[in-house]
């Protein structure tokens, strides 16, 4: 269908940026992704990313509305108006783009900074209204789309509406920093014969058909984008000359910055600890290191969000005008950011990506860890990165003490005990109510504790005059990481007979409420057991653990790689990639594999009706597919097999034709299915409906409404940074 294919046109002018001239060379792009159209636009003074939703004839009414948002990385910042067709039915109002997007920066007689932001023509086809205007944070605008429509009376009443160039309005609001404004005006074209009428008491306007000036902008200070050029390295220079991978090196420029790198655009325009040091660890072939490096923005934002109490990693940083807010909540008059830490797996993360770094780049270490923290985080004045990489990995060797000493499951690593989530799936039935999730402890953990080994033996990583015994850790961590590499896989290993999956399987097709078709049960084995692995231990509904199938297996393919101590983990360790194998070989629901990819998770043999209904196409995390699962994944398998022709001692299973065929099978598998949707990778999260008629067809999880119990559904980011690692994971050919 029409509707679903995705479209991408860009304009590129980035070879012509020069600052030397003192020339300000735009930098704009243009994706389209029905019903979202999609606008980027950079230049020395600003970035702005514009989305125009508008309905098509096939839309969900009740979800997919006409909706304008205008994003900035800068404060984290945005302006959205929601519209309504003055007559007629809903659906019936469509907007799109008529002019291309032309930046806007004025100086205005007061302000510190000057206002910043786009402009461009809006073409309305029938009468409108705006009805609700939200200007401000980015965070404030998903409080409404992604919360249940929450609007704030102190953001809200301080919206003014005025008459501007005589035809048109603006919308201002002052901040709660009472300095900053953020400002949108809808203007009639000259000669159009269109008119716009205020209504001061319901704070709306309504205009007719037609095209409409419109200007976003604020006043706030903003961001040093790195140009492409300074985000790759010397010798991946070429991917921004290439037809095929420009539009990517302009996506990835587009969120990466001298200070950090962002998450996604539009909803998560800021600092995510995990997604940007799982995507500085997949593009590490591609990306820029040494000083101003897009590499060291990495690791040096994550240390300077560090919480020096206790070593945790930031999760999301809160800026801008949510900041504030955020401090009226706590009665404090303050600007300040704030800094969140309900994850438990981006502590473990930090150490890997710094051991990663180091060892390639060791002449960077003393000029990186000798650097000033504080800047971001004045919490974190008087301390330097040296300091800070030793509290977070002082507090990863006290976490990890217990379960090396004695291999239980209250040893293992467990959730926050006042969060409900605590790694990449971060939303209410991301693990099933889970409280000990899958990847911290059997890939995460052990990861971390190499890499502090590793660590501890590079000269002048951690200082040796500390109270803490840094020496010991040269060969503890180490030996500790194999007691978690072996020991952890076991909690989470599950087997049912091939019989009960299959009978699991048709009870799934028959009571599911987005899927109806084959059970594709004939890819199972005639008789024997199947092993999967539990998603999560001790979920709700009392389930010891969720024997959902999921792709975390694909985070201990990449970061494990240590050689099995003992023939029971080498068994252990067959058993896990020709399982991991077998998930992707296998069609679903027997398997992950759908014709729009690996899905991330599988409730289908679960043989939990509640699992079932929580794990949907249209939950977050349910039977979806995000594109750096995928990259993951593939590399992943890539680092297994190459184990296989390494010199040294290698698996037992590289030696097992079935097993090893089966793992090369799987991965060409995953390529073939990668190269199959490559219109979707760049994107955050995509799904899937399906129908007796029309099989699988590609569906925007924002046009699906949510599972049970989940207040909104999710629209996915059109550009996400760990969506762009396949800049960097390539497929092997030899393979
Ligand atoms: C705004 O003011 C700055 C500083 O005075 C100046 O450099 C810049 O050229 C001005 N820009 C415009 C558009 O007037
Ligand atoms: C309003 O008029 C001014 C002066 O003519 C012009 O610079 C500005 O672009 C106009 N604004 C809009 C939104 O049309
Ligand atoms: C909105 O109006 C109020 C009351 O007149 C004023 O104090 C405030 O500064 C105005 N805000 C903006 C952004 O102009
Ligand atoms: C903004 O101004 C109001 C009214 O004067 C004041 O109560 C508030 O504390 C100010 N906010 C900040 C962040 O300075
Ligand atoms: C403005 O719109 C109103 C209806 O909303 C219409 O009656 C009026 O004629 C329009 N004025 C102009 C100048 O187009
Ligand atoms: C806002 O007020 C105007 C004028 O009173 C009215 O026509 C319109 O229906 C109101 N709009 C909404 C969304 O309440
Ligand atoms: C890009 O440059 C790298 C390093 O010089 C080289 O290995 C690669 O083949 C080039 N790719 C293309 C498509 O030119
Ligand atoms: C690259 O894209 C440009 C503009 O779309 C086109 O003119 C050119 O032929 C393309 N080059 C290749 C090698 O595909
Ligand atoms: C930092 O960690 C300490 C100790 O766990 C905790 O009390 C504090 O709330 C954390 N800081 C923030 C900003 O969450
Ligand atoms: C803030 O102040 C209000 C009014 O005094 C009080 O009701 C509320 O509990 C306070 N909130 C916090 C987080 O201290
Ligand atoms: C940092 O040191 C200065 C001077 O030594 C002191 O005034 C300040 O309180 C310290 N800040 C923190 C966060 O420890
Ligand atoms: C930071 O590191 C320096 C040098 O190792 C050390 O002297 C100092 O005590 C450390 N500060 C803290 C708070 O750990």
């Amino acid at each position: 269908m029409l509707a679903y294919l995705i479209t991408l046109s860009a304009l590129f002018f980035q070879t012509a940026w020069s600052q030397s001239s003192g020339s300000c060379q735009a930098v704009s792009q243009h994706i389209s992704v029905p019903p979202y159209d999609n606008y980027f636009y950079s230049n020395c003074h600003s970035d702005t990313q514009v989305v125009i939703t508008s309905p098509l004839p096939d839309s969900n009414l009740s979800i997919i509305g006409p909706r304008l948002i205008v994003a900035w990385p800068a404060g984290n910042s945005g302006i959205c108006t929601f519209f309504q067709p003055q007559n007629g039915r809903n659906g019936s109002l469509g907007i799109a783009l008529a002019r291309p997007l032309s930046p806007v920066y004025k100086n205005v007689t007061g302000s510190q900074y000057p206002y910043v932001g786009v402009e461009g023509v809006l073409s309305f086809n029938s009468s409108a209204v705006l009805t609700i205007p939200i200007l401000g944070s980015v965070r404030t605008i998903r409080d409404f789309t992604e919360g249940p429509s929450l609007l704030q009376p102190i953001i809200q009443d301080a919206i003014n509406i005025t008459t501007t160039n005589g035809t048109g309005a603006t919308l201002s609001r002052h901040w709660l920093d009472n300095i900053t404004v953020s400002s949108f005006s809808l203007v009639p074209q000259q000669n159009s014969g269109t008119n716009i009428t205020i209504h001061q008491q319901n704070k709306t306007i309504s205009f007719g058909a037609g095209d409409y000036t419109f200007s976003a902008s604020f006043n706030y200070p903003q961001l040093t984008q790195l140009e492409p050029a300074q985000v790759l390295n010397t010798a991946s220079q070429n991917l921004t000359q290439q037809n095929a991978t420009s539009s990517e090196t302009t996506s990835l420029s587009f969120l990466s910055y001298t200070e950090k790198l962002l998450a996604g655009a539009w909803r998560f325009l800021t600092y995510f600890g995990r997604d940007s040091t799982i995507s500085a660890l997949l593009l590490e072939p591609v990306l820029s290191q040494g000083n101003g490096s897009a590499t060291e923005a990495v690791i040096g934002a994550v240390l300077e969000r560090i919480n020096r109490t206790d070593g945790s990693v930031c999760h999301e940083e809160t800026i801008g005008d949510y900041a504030t807010y955020l401090n009226l909540q706590d009665n404090i008059t303050s600007t300040a950011p704030g800094f969140t830490y309900p994850m438990i797996d981006t502590d473990y993360y930090l150490p890997v990506l710094m051991a990663q770094y180091f060892s390639s780049r060791p002449g960077r270490i003393s000029a990186l860890l000798s650097r000033q923290a504080g800047s971001i985080d004045v919490q974190n004045r008087n301390l330097t990165y040296a300091n800070l990489t030793l509290i977070n990995a002082e507090k990863i060797m006290n976490q990890t003490a217990a379960f090396a000493q004695k291999q239980t499951a209250a040893n293992l690593i467990h959730l926050k005990s006042d969060q409900i989530v605590g790694q990449w799936r971060d939303s209410t039935y991301g693990i099933g109510g889970g409280r000990i999730p899958f990847d911290v402890n059997t890939a995460l953990v052990p990861a971390a504790l190499r890499a502090i080994g590793q660590l501890a033996r590079t000269s002048g990583v951690f200082p040796n005059n500390t109270s803490v015994n840094v020496t010991a850790w040269r060969t503890l961590a180490d030996s500790r990481a194999t007691i978690w590499e072996e020991n952890t896989l076991r909690f989470f290993e599950t087997n049912v007979t091939s019989a009960t999956a299959k009978s699991r399987l048709q009870h799934f097709v028959e009571t599911a409420t987005f899927y109806d078709g084959p059970t594709n049960a004939s890819s199972l084995p005639a008789s024997g057991n199947i092993t999967t692995y539990a998603i999560s231990l001790q979920g709700y509904d009392n389930l010891s653990s969720v024997d959902v199938m999921h792709s975390d297996t694909s985070f201990r393919v990449f970061f494990v790689n240590a050689s099995a101590s003992t023939p029971e983990a080498q068994a252990q360790e067959t058993r896990f990639i020709n399982s991991t194998a077998n998930s992707l070989i296998r069609s679903f629901p027997a398997g992950l594999m759908t014709p729009q990819s690996m899905v991330v998770a599988n409730p289908a043999i679960s043989g939990s009706d509640v699992l079932i209904a929580n794990f949907t196409n249209a939950a977050y995390h349910g039977t979806v597919i995000w594109s750096f699962q995928l990259a993951m994944m593939a590399k992943g398998l890539e680092r297994q097999l190459g184990r296989c022709n390494s010199t040294g001692s290698v698996p037992t299973w590289c030696t097992m034709p079935s097993v090893y065929n089966n793992v090369k099978k799987a991965y060409n598998v995953l390529w073939d299915s990668i190269e199959a949707n490559s219109a979707q990778l760049q994107g955050e999260v995509w799904s899937w409906t399906y129908s007796n008629s029309t099989g699988f067809v590609t569906t925007q999880l924002g046009d699906l409404p949510p599972p049970p119990g989940v207040g909104a559904g999710t629209e996915s980011d059109v550009r996400q940074l760990w969506s762009l690692t396949f800049l960097a994971v390539k497929r092997d050919m030899n393979l």
